[in-house]
């Protein structure tokens, strides 16, 4: 099997990189990639990478994924998006590959408290996330096999996160503000990776598991109980901070405003993958766990 990932140097594309690579020949690339083109604002050039290379499986990982400088550079927001993306699903229909890409809870509109599903009414809030739908709008109108996995609060060991900062910030000072109003689940870019390996093999068994799915770890948090965690989960491993999980104190959101509007209802539903695959998605505390054990081990 040939697979072309795009994105490989993202959260989720470098764990892409190890979970695809016993699937078969793997091409991954970055916007810098020089044999072929792996730069979404390349539209002709990205076409033509699909041409050459003939993927059965193309996995793009990557997007324009600055959420509050969207609002000011919606036209390279919606380029990455939504434009390329039409053109690697139509470049993917013209080939035959399976086309993985990765949407997000913010195609919602964030209001109530239930988890939203795959058939709940979307109303994005702020540029990113309606260029976000419109990427799945390109993909589902195009007659290309697909897979599109919503995920949200995404974090990876590798790089700057929310978990790192929170550390970094509660050595540094004696109490620390965070939001409490938004409700999500911090999602590990291991797990979505290991996720996709997995539904990758299952669909081209079994091609009518092509489709939307909401793909998130288990339980649910705010940013403000997320940060109390990781404080608590560091001290109990011996590190010394100014900050423990009770000097977190919360904040609304509208006590912390930002460019682009964020959705309080973050919950995604994530029955239907697991049926449809049959996974179970772990409770967010393990892979945040994992992902702290190795920072502090290091
Ligand atoms: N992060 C989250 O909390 C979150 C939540 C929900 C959904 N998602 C979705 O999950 C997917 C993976 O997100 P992530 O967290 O892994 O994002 P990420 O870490 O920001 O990675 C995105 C990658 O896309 C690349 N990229 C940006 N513009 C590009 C272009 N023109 N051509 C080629 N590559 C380009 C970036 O490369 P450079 O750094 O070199 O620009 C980066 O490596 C995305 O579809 C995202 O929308 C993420």
């Amino acid at each position: 099997m040939k697979i072309l990932l795009l994105g490989k140097d993202g959260q989720v594309g470098w764990e892409l990189q190890r979970s695809l690579a016993p699937l078969g020949q793997l091409l991954a690339l970055n916007s810098r990639s020089q044999a072929y083109c792996g730069d979404l604002a390349n539209l002709s050039g990205l076409a033509e990478t699909v041409r050459t290379y003939a993927p059965d499986v193309i996995v793009n990982a990557a997007a324009y994924t600055a959420v509050d400088k969207a609002e000011s550079e919606r036209e390279q927001a919606f380029r990455v998006n939504a434009e390329a993306v039409g053109v690697l699903a139509c470049a993917a229909a013209d080939c035959g590959a399976l086309l993985v890409h990765y949407s997000t809870d913010y195609v919602f509109p964030g209001q109530g408290t239930q988890p939203w599903r795959e058939e709940d009414t979307v109303g994005p809030l702020n540029a990113y996330g309606e260029s976000k739908l419109a990427g799945e709008e390109a993909i589902q109108a195009s007659a290309c096999q697909h897979l599109i996995f919503r995920t949200c609060w995404v974090y990876a060991a590798r790089g700057k996160n929310f978990a790192k900062t929170m550390l970094r910030l509660a050595a540094e000072r004696d109490s620390l503000g965070v939001i409490d109003d938004q409700y999500g689940a911090p999602t590990g870019a291991e797990l979505i990776a290991d996720v996709t390996a997995h539904a990758i093999t299952a669909t081209r068994a079994n091609p009518a598991l092509t489709g939307l799915y909401h793909l998130a770890a288990g339980g649910e948090t705010t940013w403000c109980g997320y940060a109390r965690y990781v404080l608590e989960h560091a001290v109990a491993q011996g590190v010394s901070l100014k900050a423990h999980a009770e000097q977190v104190n919360p904040l609304t959101t509208d006590a912390y405003p930002t460019p682009a509007k964020r959705p309080a209802n973050s919950r995604l539903d994530t029955h239907k993958l697991q049926k449809a695959f049959a996974l179970t998605l772990p409770d967010w505390r393990l892979g945040v766990a994992r992902m702290l054990t190795e920072i502090h081990e290091k």
